[in-house]
């Protein structure tokens, strides 16, 4: 088995930044020291580089299949290698939606084919399927019922979402690109209260208001903060009753925070994500980028933007919500909603780590650990013998501008001209240098499916 052995980097994991060698040994991590020997290893010399986890995006739309025009999964997933992300987590709203086995299987299919870097699959929720994708039992009896009448946490793995062999069920509250919608309290609640414990992943708008708002004249005005809170409400209400996992997609305003905080306070099985633009743009930048920065939810007020910052401790990772859609399609009449962000995430964290906004364990924290630990993947993620040796070597001084071309088909980032420091210098997956100074190695059936633990 090839031998690759790391040496002279900067270590960055949640806990501590530390100086030391990794060895590899196939596709696995072997040992990890400050200081290790090993002549017949194939040397990296990262004198002068941080070495942090590959970063697993949780939330990415690679449109395959179904709208290849917009990316596909090789592009999509070779915009994650560049961007330093190792594991992808693709999303259910595909144009003939991700809701069944046969829709769930097809997709596999494409992926294992065409993927550069690794990949989880999420299946839809619908109105109808809770008992296809969770099995069948789905009315929590009375007995199970613990203390202050909430349901007893069921079981890890039941059989049924191991044969399933998603990572996580989307549910969309409120309506967005895609058919994907499920309003009445009927469903929603049987999705929530299946003997399963995949996470549900939620699009937490309120639809409702989504429609009442729906005249406005400005996209943020059409689905203001209040449809958010709205549904983030709701949802925590039937994960508290339920005893479910829950994990509210790109959350974007400071109520929704607060919601998130005194859920988790107490007990719920709650965890969040941000988006990057969310972060690092605001309704300040609406003007500027027209059409191009339009997404749902929308940008947000800086006020918001500002509790997103201050607030980062309680969020759980960062995904990108990578959603492509071509410049022509942007530049329609009618917009879709969406941007692409799996090559301008890291850099864009890794310079405000240079600001001092976070810090590189935060990093580690919230692009690797912790979306480890929502969907339950099984050796990803640590810099440690026997994980996976999937790992982004960065370097912290280099410039960097973001810039055409990119890697998305679509070919474009509501980024472009953005200059920081922070730059991706090689990305190994499983053990196989994938990118090197700016070159690929990674070729379509690379990828392989992420398991359970
Ligand atoms: O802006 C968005 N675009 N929000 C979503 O929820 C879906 C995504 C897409 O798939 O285009
Ligand atoms: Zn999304």
């Amino acid at each position: 088995m090839e031998r690759l052995l790391i040496q002279n980097g900067t270590i960055v994991t949640p806990d501590e930044i530390m100086r030391g060698d990794i060895l590899i040994v196939g596709e696995t991590i072997a040992r990890v020291a400050p200081e290790i020997r090993a002549d017949d290893a194939r040397v990296i010399d990262a004198t002068g580089l941080h070495i942090f986890p590959g970063a697993i995006d949780a939330h990415v739309h690679l449109r395959d299949p179904g709208a290849t025009h917009k990316e596909d999964f090789t592009t999509g997933t070779r915009a994650a290698l560049a961007g330093g992300v190792t594991t992808i987590l693709d999303m259910p709203n595909n144009s003939t939606p991700t809701t069944t086995r046969a829709a769930l299987a097809e997709k596999r299919a494409i992926a294992r084919a065409r993927a550069v870097c690794d990949f989880g699959l999420v299946i839809g929720a619908t109105a109808e399927n809770a008992e296809e994708i969770n099995g069948t039992r789905t009315a929590p009896r009375a007995d199970e019922r613990g203390k202050n009448n909430l349901i007893r946490v069921p079981p890890r793995s039941s059989a049924s979402n191991d044969e399933l062999g998603a990572v996580a069920i989307k549910l969309y509250l409120g309506a967005t690109t895609g058919d994907l919608l499920v309003t009445e309290f009927d469903p929603v609640y049987r999705h929530f209260s299946a003997r399963n414990d995949l996470p549900i992943v939620v699009h937490a708008e309120d639809n409702d208001a989504l429609n009442f708002f729906a005249g406005a004249s400005r996209h943020p005005q059409k689905r203001p903060a209040i449809a958010a809170v709205l549904a983030v409400a709701r949802v925590l209400a039937i994960a508290e009753t339920t005893g479910r996992a829950v994990h509210i997609a790109h959350l974007s305003t400071a109520r929704e925070i607060e919601l998130v905080k005194d859920a988790k306070a107490r007990g719920v099985r709650v965890t969040c994500e941000v988006a990057p633009h969310h972060l690092f743009l605001s309704t300040d930048d609406e003007e500027r980028l027209g059409a191009f920065g339009i997404v749902n939810p929308p940008l947000r007020a800086p006020d918001d933007v500002r509790a997103l910052w201050q607030n980062l401790a309680h969020i759980d990772l960062v995904a990108t919500d990578h959603a492509p859609h071509t410049r022509a399609e942007k530049e329609s009449a009618k917009p879709p909603s969406g941007m692409p962000g799996l090559e301008t995430m890291l850099p864009l964290l890794l310079n405000a780590a240079n600001e001092k906004r976070l810090s590189l364990s935060d990093i580690a924290r919230m692009t690797a650990r912790n979306p480890v630990r929502v969907f339950h993947l099984a050796h990803k993620a640590e810099i440690a013998e026997g994980f996976d040796a999937d790992l982004t070597l960065v370097n912290l001084d280099a410039e960097f501008v973001i810039q055409k071309p990119f890697e998305t088909k679509c070919n474009w980032s509501p980024f472009e001209g953005t200059r920081g420091r922070g730059k991706i210098a090689r990305v190994i997956l499983r053990g196989r240098e994938v990118i090197a100074d700016g070159k690929f190695f990674a070729e379509p059936g690379n990828g392989r499916e992420v398991q359970r633990t």
